[in-house]
C-alpha cells in the first residue's frame, strides 16, 4: 500500500506482484466467465431456433437464429481476446459447460418458456459482463474493457427485446 505521505504520482493502485498477478487472474477468469456463459447461450438458442412451435413460429425461429448468430461472432472475439491476453482460450462443450453459470434447457418448453429462459439468460449474461468489466478496469484493460462493455449493451439489448414479447 502507498503510505499516504508518499509524492510520488500514481495512476493506477500501488499493488505487489502478488496482488498484480491475482488482479490479472481475475480479469482473465472473468472473460473466460463470459466466453463459457455465451457459449451457453449459444447453444441453448441454437436449440431453441430449432425446437420452438406454435403460432409465433416464424418469427421466434427467425429471432432466436439472428441471436445465435451474434453470440457465435460474440464468442469468437471473446476467445481471441484472451488469446491476445497470452492465456488458451477454453473450448469444447465439456469445458465450456463447466465453467458457465448458466443452466441448460428442455427442448420441451412451449415457446412463451423459451422466450422467459433465454430473456433471464441474457440478464445474467449481462451482470457476468459487468463484473468481468470491474475486474477488466482493476488492471487498466481497455481493451477487455471494451469489448465487456460492448457485450453488456447487446445482453441488455436483447433482454429487453425478449422481456417486450412477454408482455
Ligand atoms: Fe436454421
Amino acid at each position: 500500500m502507498q503510505s499516504p505521505t508518499s509524492t510520488t504520482p500514481s495512476i493506477t493502485p500501488n499493488h505487489s506482484s502478488t496482488q498484480e498477478g491475482e488482479i490479472h487472474g481475475k480479469n482473465i477468469a472473468g472473460l473466460k466467465q463470459v466466453l463459457a456463459d455465451t457459449y451457453v447461450l449459444y447453444s441453448k438458442t441454437h436449440g431453441f431456433h430449432w425446437n420452438v412451435t406454435g403460432p409465433l413460429f416464424t418469427s421466434l425461429h427467425a429471432l432466436f437464429m439472428e441471436q445465435y448468430n451474434e453470440l457465435f461472432e460474440a464468442m469468437d472475439e471473446l476467445a481471441e481476446r484472451i488469446r491476445v491476453l497470452k492465456v488458451e482460450a477454453p473450448f469444447g462443450p465439456t469445458a465450456l459447460s463447466g465453467l458457465s453459470s448458466l443452466s441448460d434447457a428442455s427442448a420441451s418448453l412451449d415457446a412463451m418458456a423459451m422466450v422467459r429462459e433465454l430473456e433471464a439468460d441474457h440478464r445474467q449474461l449481462a451482470s457476468q459482463c459487468q463484473e468481468a468489466l470491474v475486474q477488466a478496469q482493476d488492471v487498466a484493460d481497455e481493451g477487455s474493457g471494451d469489448l465487456l462493455t460492448q457485450r453488456l449493451r447487446t445482453h441488455q439489448k436483447t433482454a429487453w427485446k425478449l422481456a417486450s414479447l412477454l408482455q
